[in-house]
């Protein structure tokens, strides 16, 4: 079965499209079939993979139903289906329709290629797109910074997740929080960090804070292309260990 996970968090800067990124690239290592999914209007994990301004886009596929085979656009490191600004738009129409909540799900039914693993990177927000791909997964993510400000928005999120759980496919024995961007110089951020792991399901691997992560996007490599004894290519790879573990 194709592990499907979603990389929420209603917050941004939190590090979803950077893990998203960053485990793609990481399955790949490991020979993995691997899809990633931009979902979100501003194209950010778009813009760190691809070099050209893609023709189509998830767009395509939720508004105009085109065919999700020829949206995928294959890279060295794995396949993607782009987004772009115009998604924001796509929003409007598609809210006035009835069942729009599981075009994805049923696009992805539609795959010809065989993948290990589909990542959807999600909007910071609980709006359209995000709530079509926790239809489509069968795993969640949550990245969460290890800053006070975080915890409120993470509280949130679990009691949403809790109170759809009947709808989707995922429960939330499917769902893990990462804590990143680890700053061990900071009393705050290892408080933080300690009850993230107390208070929470989550992963053992912390994201450390690593500039190298900032160049994604500049080359259009990975993070083990990138610096492959940075920190984050160490704290990523160890993270993609669990992930190829993660049964439930
Ligand atoms: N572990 C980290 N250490 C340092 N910078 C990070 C880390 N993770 C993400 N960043 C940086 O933080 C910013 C936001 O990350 P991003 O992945 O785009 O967040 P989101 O998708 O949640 O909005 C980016 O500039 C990214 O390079
Ligand atoms: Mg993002």
């Amino acid at each position: 079965m194709t592990k499907i996970i979603s990389i929420i968090n209603f917050k941004g800067g939190v590090g979803k499209t950077t893990t998203t990124h960053c485990i793609g690239s990481g399955l790949t290592l490991k020979n993995k079939k691997v899809l990633l999914i931009d979902t979100d209007p501003q194209a950010s994990l778009t813009f760190t993979a691809l070099s050209e301004t893609p023709k189509l886009t998830i767009k395509d596929i939720l508004v105009d139903q085109k065919n999700i085979n020829d949206i995928i656009i294959e890279t060295k490191n794995f396949d993607i289906i782009p987004s772009n600004l115009i998604l924001n738009l796509a929003e409007r129409q598609l809210t006035s329709k009835f069942g729009t909540e599981k075009l994805l799900k049923k696009a992805i039914n539609k795959l010809t290629k065989n993948y290990d693993y589909i990542i959807i990177d999600c909007p910071p927000s609980m709006n359209l797109f995000t709530v079509n791909a926790l239809y489509a997964s069968n795993h969640v993510l949550i990245p969460c910074e290890t800053e006070l400000l975080a915890l409120d928005g993470l509280n949130l999120l679990i009691q949403t997740l809790n109170g759809t759980e009947e709808d989707l496919d995922i429960s939330i024995k499917n769902t893990l929080v990462l804590p990143t961007k680890l700053d061990k110089r900071k009393k705050v951020s290892k408080e933080i960090s300690e009850h993230l792991k107390e208070n929470f399901k989550t992963t053992k691997t912390i994201i450390r804070t690593c500039s190298k992560l900032n160049l994604l996007g500049l080359t259009k490599e990975s993070i083990y292309e990138i610096d492959s004894s940075s920190t984050a290519s160490e704290d990523y790879k160890n993270l993609v260990e669990e992930i190829i573990k993660w049964d439930c």
